[in-house]
């Protein structure tokens, strides 16, 4: 049976992974094909499906460096040491042997305490699983939809504190990752983002909430806590959600702001090499007022 297309795309096949989050893109070769049409018809299909998982491409990092740049600069990164050479890429290596929890299983958004988070992300699959592995996501735009006109008017006061607290300790204890930066000086950082954003680009509203969330500016802690939690556990629906299966050669993009994801921990005793570079994204700009 023939997957159902997004029939807006014919540059490319688009097929829709779930109702509201994800796609899979076929039919594009970006080591030969990333000039402006092709990278402007990626992001028009990004802009609608958030996360894309492009099949079957052929990407070195050197190759990957300049397809990431075709979507824009780079965001920087303070936290990775990038590979010799190509200041853009992280590559992500998990052996068989190895026991330590994987990198980024749990749900987040990457570099949120950022003044200006990544714009996208992506991930370039070069070693694989047989099985397992996968990168689940949830929509902040569907999150934003099941909010009470209440809840709307209650966060659209609200800015909240992003914090980097803790984050290169998690990364350190992979023991396989490069770390670049002041440990001292990046546990300080704490950035505040509006709640309800809207994308500059698309007017697309978003609940820009995540893990390395603490507190609403000008709450405690204490009185956060309980409306970040249901705020989260909105937004952790199965029916927002999409999961992609990895293949050697993916390229995984996704809208970074606008999306949670995680990686599953379930494949001890495979090999797992991803390389992850970063677009440069947007200061957060907030929703309209509420309803
Ligand atoms: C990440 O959290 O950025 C990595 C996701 C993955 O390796 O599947």
């Amino acid at each position: 049976m023939a997957m159902h297309r997004d029939p807006d795309f014919d540059r490319f096949e688009v097929v829709p992974l779930t109702g509201v989050l994800g796609a899979e893109i076929r039919g594009v070769d970006l080591a030969h094909d990333h000039g402006p049409e092709t990278i402007a018809a990626l992001k028009a299909a990004l802009a609608r499906h958030l996360v894309l998982a492009i099949r079957d491409q052929n990407l070195d990092p050197q190759t990957l460096h300049r397809v990431a740049r075709s979507f824009g600069p780079f965001s920087g990164n303070p936290v990775h040491t990038p590979l010799p050479g190509l200041d853009d890429i992280v590559a992500f290596v998990r052996e068989p042997t190895d026991r330590d929890s994987v990198v980024g299983d749990h749900w987040h958004m990457d570099l949120a305490w950022m003044p200006k988070p990544p714009g996208i992300v992506m991930l370039y699959g070069e070693t694989i699983p047989p099985v397992g592995g996968d990168t689940c996501f949830t929509s902040l735009v569907q999150a934003a939809k099941a909010l009470s006109p209440g809840m709307r008017r209650l966060l659209g006061q609200l800015r909240g504190v992003h914090s980097a607290r803790g984050v290169y300790a998690v990364n350190a204890r992979s023991g396989r990752l490069g770390l670049s930066g002041d440990q001292r000086e990046l546990d300080r950082v704490e950035t505040l983002h509006p709640v309800l954003c809207a994308q500059p680009e698309t007017g697309r509203e978003y609940l820009l909430i995540n893990n390395v969330m603490t507190r609403f500016d000008g709450l405690t802690e204490a009185e956060s806590r309980p409306i970040i939690d249901h705020l989260l556990a909105t937004a952790l629906r199965p029916e927002f959600m999409c999961r992609v299966r990895w293949q050697r050669g993916t390229l995984l993009l996704w809208n970074n702001p606008l999306v949670l994801h995680t990686a599953i921990d379930d494949y001890r005793g495979y090999r797992r090499v991803t390389y992850r570079t970063t677009v440069e994204g947007w200061t957060q700009v907030p929703a309209q007022a509420a309803d």
